[in-house]
């Protein structure tokens, strides 16, 4: 079973997906993170991703992968842990331009495919719904108050010891929300067949068992 949540920046998809996961006992894919860890090699190793040879190799060499330890999700860049490192604000700064590269998606489509296929899979990002997944069994589309989203990012930050004005937040959220819905190639979009749901008003149990009713039917 194949259930696609999508949505803009901090609209709540990570915890809902997560929770969705454990219930139903299926995995979970936080895609975004995969063009995080990209970000991070691009901007480390100083990639210049307009050279088309340069972004083929580094895209034939990298090794994304996704281990559960202790109950929290870690991801490995070529072996590396970059659980952290790629939720910094270089790297948040820096996601949207780099992952709507044609040759970047297409590669990590790829890869998200072939995980969802595996064992089935709760998948959240921007495209699942209408790019990686057009056919998934269940499509959900989550949306909030900007307010509500920066609030909850700005959250996030503190607990990686990062400090920012709630205005300067949102207008960043607001720019990279422009940029993901805007590019040319799969863009941020609700699937036509997705269901809405505004997280700005539920809890997170709530949003988590709107989706398991209709998953289960029950
Ligand atoms: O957690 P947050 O809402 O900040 O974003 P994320 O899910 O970690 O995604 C980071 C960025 O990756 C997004 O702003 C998009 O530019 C990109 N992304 C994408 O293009 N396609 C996806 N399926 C998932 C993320």
């Amino acid at each position: 079973m194949i259930i696609a949540i999508d949505g803009p920046a901090a609209s709540g998809k990570s915890t809902t997906a997560k929770g969705v996961s454990q219930i139903l006992d299926i995995p979970y894919l936080d895609t975004g993170a995969m063009y995080r860890a990209i970000t991070y090699f691009v901007l480390e190793n100083k990639i210049d991703i307009e050279d088309a040879s340069v972004l083929k190799q580094v895209l034939d060499d990298i090794k994304i992968r996704f281990e559960s330890e202790n109950g929290k999700n870690e991801i490995y860049l070529k072996g590396k842990k970059v659980t952290s490192l790629i939720r910094t604000t270089a790297v948040t700064s820096h996601v949207s331009r780099i992952s709507a590269v044609k040759d970047i998606r297409i590669s990590m489509v790829k890869l998200q495919r072939s995980i969802g296929e595996e064992n089935g899979c709760v998948m959240e990002g921007r495209d699942i719904g209408t790019v990686v997944f057009p056919h998934a069994d269940f499509k959900f589309f989550l949306i909030a108050d900007i307010e509500v989203r920066a609030k909850r990012r700005l959250k996030d930050l503190a607990e990686l010891g990062e400090t920012k004005s709630l205005e300067i937040l949102m207008e960043e959220i607001e720019k990279r929300d422009k940029m993901d819905s805007s590019r040319d190639y799969s863009p941020l979009a609700k699937a036509d067949n997705a269901i809405e749901i505004d997280t700005g008003v539920l809890s997170i149990d709530e949003q988590i068992e709107i989706i398991i009713k209709r998953v289960t039917n029950k």
